[in-house]
């Protein structure tokens, strides 16, 4: 298991490349299932998220190959096994984005029934509502949902929000369910997230009929069949809003390429309030701070909100602030494992039901601290690059997770990172 040691105080300056993003790459990963025959997508990240999903998919019957660093071939020619096993499952729960695909090809269906995560419980109701209007019947067997719609799925108008808003994974399985139904499907209440409009985009290039991209209402007209096709993912916003918390956690300034600012709007303007200057530049930006960090409210939401995946970051940058902020959590009200590791670093933060307030300290200090889960790690790096003294943090496979390397990319700007197997 490898930990990370991590000296600050340090300033970052110098310019970084964005990759592609996960979370774009998983769901067009699965939506090539959708189609006989090779599909290639380049931008995909070297992440182990990207590594288990391949596994999976070869377990379907699948052939995955990297032919180049960042290029995939899916050849899904044959899926003789449609079956999500638990051992994949548990490890990645994203993995649940085969069950429209695949059942949508195959007419039946077997995935792993996911667990809850450091994060939250994580349910999937929504994902089988969605597959049961489409006309698929459910039922779960030894920890197994069984989804079977032998004579094909028939559209529907499906209203899926839930309790918190919209579902993002929820949405693409339908989504991509729905592509190859018979008849007209509509989605209200459908997630609007970058991912969501890409993998939107994906399926369209392949022969879907899909309208009202980017919108809550998703309108997809049934095809009878999808051809595979080449894409290139989308950058990734959220590893781009970490470099950027990066450069203002540090008071530093970091030019990010590769960065599209128009998919971060409430980022940029919390960012902005908080007295850190974001400008556009090319195809990326430009992000410093000078002066102090002002405290800031803040509060997650589905897209175009204050995306919950940069909540953890977020907090560990207004924990320098000059003044008390509030945090509210509103996507999974229970993803809060960060607060006591960064209390362990001299942070001021207390946890009140799904917010925290965080009462600004002057500065940091190292210690040893342990990563959670992939968004917590990243938040735990930030303040370790802004502490005093040497940081420990263990547990990084949840970084390499989501960011691949991240001390070969942040050393370069200035970082003083090591990693030790241990
Ligand atoms: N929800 C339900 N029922 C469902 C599905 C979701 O009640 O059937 C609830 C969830 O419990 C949560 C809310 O709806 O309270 C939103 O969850 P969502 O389904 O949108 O999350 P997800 O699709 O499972 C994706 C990302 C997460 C990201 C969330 C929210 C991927 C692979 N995962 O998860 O990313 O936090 O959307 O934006 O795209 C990460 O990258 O670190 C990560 C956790």
């Amino acid at each position: 298991m490898d930990v990370f040691h991590i000296e600050g105080p340090v300033q970052l300056f110098g310019t970084v490349r964005i990759n592609g993003s996960k979370n774009a790459s998983l769901p067009v990963m699965a939506a090539t299932i959708l189609a006989g025959g090779r599909s290639y997508l380049t931008g995909v990240p070297n992440l182990s998220d990207i590594s288990v999903f391949s596994k999976l998919l070869r377990q379907l019957g699948c052939r995955v190959t990297r032919n180049a660093k960042r290029r995939l071939c899916i050849d899904s020619t044959v899926i003789d096994n449609p079956v999500g096993e638990y051992e994949i499952v548990r490890k990645m729960r994203a993995s649940v984005c085969i069950l429209g695909p695949l059942l949508a090809r195959c007419g039946r269906v077997e995935v792993s029934m996911p667990g809850g995560c450091a994060i939250g419980d994580r349910p999937i109701n929504l994902h089988l509502r969605g597959m049961r209007e489409l006309g698929a019947r459910i039922h779960l067997k030894n920890g197994y949902v069984i989804a079977e719609a032998p004579n094909g799925l028939t559209g529907k108008d499906i209203f899926l929000g839930g309790p918190f808003g919209s579902t993002v994974l929820g949405t693409a399985n339908v989504l991509m369910a729905a592509t190859l139904a018979k008849g007209r499907t509509t989605i209200e209440s459908a997630a609007c997230e970058p991912e969501i409009t890409h993998l939107a985009t994906c399926l369209n290039k392949m022969g879907a009929k899909i309208s009202g991209i980017g919108s809550p209402r998703l309108t997809v007209d049934g095809v009878r069949q999808l051809h595979p096709a080449e894409f290139e993912v989308i950058p990734d916003r959220i590893e781009a809003g970490t470099f950027m918390v990066a450069a203002a956690v540090t008071g530093g300034e970091l030019k990010l390429q590769n960065c599209r600012l128009e998919d971060m709007m409430a980022v940029v303007d919390k960012l902005r309030n908080i007295g850190v200057t974001v400008e556009p530049d090319g195809n990326g930006c430009v992000v410093a701070r000078n002066g102090p960090i002002k405290p800031a409210n803040v509060t997650t939401q589905p897209y175009p909100g204050f995306p919950t995946d940069l909540q953890a970051q977020l907090m560990a940058l207004l924990s320098l602030a000059d003044g008390n902020s509030v945090i509210v959590e509103k996507v999974f009200p229970d993803r809060f494992m960060h607060v006591a590791e960064l209390n362990r670093m001299a942070a001021n933060l207390r946890k009140e039901g799904p917010a925290v307030i965080v009462a600004g300290v002057k500065k940091l200090i190292a210690a040893p601290v342990m990563a959670s889960d992939l968004r917590a790690s990243a938040a735990l790096v930030l303040a370790a690059l802004a502490a005093e003294g040497t940081t420990t943090i263990n547990r990084v496979y949840h970084i390499d997770r989501g960011y691949e390397k991240i001390e070969e990319r942040l050393n370069p700007l200035g970082a003083r990172i090591t990693r030790e197997s241990i």
